[in-house]
Order: structure tokens, then sequence, then C-alpha cells
């Protein structure tokens, strides 16, 4: 806690967003500076730990999306937010079917965690991979960009309507223990809540400026060299103005002012909100689909069913039960959604049609 209490000692007060990013990657007690997070022995699960298919699905996706670009004899590829790296060995693994793609690849892996670098680069050696510290050093294209569980690992801003009046939330120390308040928000922000049409309900008004400073990069990269991006992440497409912050620790939910620094925080994805903000920036979204559509649209019912055929019952039994859980409506396949945004000009649609 003594660490924590240093974040305060500028003001008394900070900002919901600048309070989670602190939380979450200060180099000193930030929690995905110290803790490997991914599979049973650490707090979650993604899809891409629970399955290699689900990788195999993207990687399908992105060799159709340069097929559709004219096969350029380089295409940069980069992730954000690798994590503990599972998805980049799975497409390294896939390209090896795919000589002519594999050939064309660069990987950029852009990860703001130092301990999940240190992670990556053990795990992965290869030299179609590096790591970059700034999206800026993208100088040729095209680039797919591509961020599974990235968004909601974003630090977001989150308001308040008082009669009429827009408050926005702070954190602040309250006899040595994290508490919340909320504050007359500026003119400034509040303006752009009206550009986004945000300020219509009531309750809970969530903001992701964090995350659309990072994407501003994203976008005009997309403008400039061509290519896209594509986003997995679980969210809503409907407001409803309630606080979807959430902490977990231990494959459990964990009060969101208890265990800092030792528990994730994250927070619902809104998709129409991310859509408007593509648009507005000059890109293209066609569709917001679920995980699940998006899954079996890219055929992995049949990539099971061929696998299968070469596995003993109970290697079978499992790869069936981890496909369940990604596709099944009631599991990840319904909340989890897929949005991906091109430049205006760009027919591809694999999968959102
Ligand atoms: C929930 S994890 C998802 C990891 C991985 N994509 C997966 O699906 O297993 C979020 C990842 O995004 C990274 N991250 C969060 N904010 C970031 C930022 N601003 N820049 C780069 N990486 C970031 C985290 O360190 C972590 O690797």
């Amino acid at each position: 806690m003594k660490k924590i209490n240093k974040i305060f000692k500028k003001s008394k007060s900070i900002a919901l967003d600048t309070y989670l990013e602190k939380v979450l990657y200060d180099k000193s007690f930030g929690y995905y500076q110290k803790k490997n997070p991914f599979g049973i022995n650490g707090d979650f699960v993604t899809a891409p730990n629970i399955s290699n298919v689900f990788c195999e699905m993207i990687s399908i996706w992105l060799i159709s999306f340069w097929e559709n670009l004219g096969k350029p004899k380089k295409i940069n590829f980069v992730e954000l937010g690798p994590g503990n790296g599972d998805f980049c060995l799975a497409l390294l693994k896939t390209i090896k079917n795919f000589s002519e793609f594999g050939k064309c690849l660069n990987i950029m892996l852009y990860e703001k965690s130092e301990k999940l670098i240190k992670i990556q680069k053990n795990r992965i050696i290869s030299e179609k991979v590096s790591w970059i510290k700034n999206l800026d050093k993208i100088k040729k294209g095209p680039v797919v960009f591509f961020g599974n569980e990235f968004l909601d690992a974003l630090p977001i801003k989150q308001f308040r309507k008082i009669n009429n009046h827009i408050y926005e939330k702070y954190a602040y120390l309250n006899k040595n223990k994290i508490d919340f308040i909320f504050k007359k928000a500026q003119k400034i922000q509040v303006s752009k809540l009206k550009n986004y049409e945000l300020l219509h309900g009531n309750g809970i008004i969530e903001y992701p400026e964090y995350g659309f400073k990072e994407l501003n990069i994203v976008c005009s990269k997309i403008k400039k060299l061509n290519g896209g991006a594509l986003f997995i992440d679980y969210g809503y497409k409907t407001e409803n103005n309630i606080d979807t912050l959430q902490s977990v620790m231990k494959h459990k939910f964990n009060d969101i002012k208890k265990n800092i620094g030792n528990a994730d925080i994250t927070s619902l994805v809104n998709f129409s909100l991310y859509k408007k903000y593509f648009n507005s920036n000059g890109l293209l979204v066609e569709d917001i689909i679920s995980q699940s559509k998006f899954l079996q649209k890219m055929g992995i019912l049949e990539r099971i069913r061929i696998a299968g055929n070469k596995m003993g019952k109970k290697e079978k039994q499992d790869l069936y039960s981890r496909v369940h859980r990604l596709i099944n409506p009631n599991m990840m396949g319904r909340d989890f959604k897929v949005i991906f945004t091109k430049n205006k000009n760009c027919n591809f649609s694999l999968a959102f049609k």
C-alpha cells in the first residue's frame, strides 16, 4: 500500500483512467509488471490460451486478407497486447503450411508490460518477429493490427449525470484505503461525451479516452499504408449506462478496491462507440459480430471435425469442449464480439457477411 500511496503525492485525487493506468502498469507495483496472469495458475484465461484453433481461424482470416490485398510481397502484422505470446506462437506454426504467405509476413509485437515482453521473448524465437514500443515505427504497408482482449485492458473514464451536470469519477485515499468520488467534469470532457451522443441516459457513462488515443495512430497508419484492424473482446452493442469495471483474481471476481496491483481490472468494451470512433476517423466498420459467428464463418467446426479424425477419444473430447467454450452463446460465444475496421474502398469482409 505504501507504494500505491505515492500516486496521491502530487494531488489528493486522480481521474479513474490515470489511477487504472498506475495500478495496472506502474513499474514498481503495477499488476501487469509483476505477474504472469494467464492460465490455470494465473488469474484468467483468454481464447488463445484455450485453444490453438482459435488462433488458426484468425491466421486463415489474415491470409485471406493478404490475398484480397493482391498478395503484397511484404505485409506487416501487428499484435496489440500479445500477453503470454500464445497467439503469435500459433500463427508462426500455422504459416508453416502457407509458405508463400509466410515469406511475405513480418510480425511486430506491441506490448506495454516489461514483464510480459520478457516472457514473450523467452517463448518466441523467430527472425520474423520483432517488438516495437512505438507504432509510429511502422513505415511501410500494408499493415494489419490485431488485438484479442486488448481494448478491455485499456483504462477508461467514468462520468455521471446529476441534475443535468456532468461529474467525473476520481480515485482517492480514504483512511488509507482506495475509494472513489465524483467531481465536476471539465468542459472539454463534456463536449467529447456530447460529440459521441453519450449524454442521453442516466447512470454511469463510460468513455475510453485512453483507448482512443492508442487507436489514433492505428487509424492513421491504416489510412496511409492500407490494411485494417481486427479486435476481439467482451462487450456490448447497446449502452445501458452501467458501471462495467470488473476485477478478477485467481479466476474469481475481486472487490475492485482490494488486492490492488495483484488483481486485474478491466471493463466491457462499448463496441458501438468504437464503431462511431472508427467511422469518424475516416475508416469503415461494416458490422460487429459475435465471436461465435466469426469462428463458425471461418470454418472452426469443419477444422475440428478434420483434426478430430486423427485423435484418440480423450484428445478429441478435450478439443471439442474447448471449442464449445469459445462458441457457445452461454459461454464466450455471444459476450465476445468481433469488430473489423478498414479503408472505405476495401471490399474484404470475410466472416462478417
Ligand atoms: C488481457 S491481456 C490479453 C493478452 C492476449 N492478447 C491474449 O488474448 O491472451 C491484455 C494485453 O494487453 C497489453 N496491454 C494493455 N495495455 C497496453 C498498451 N497500452 N500498449 C500495449 N500493450 C498493452 C497487456 O500488457 C496484455 O499483454
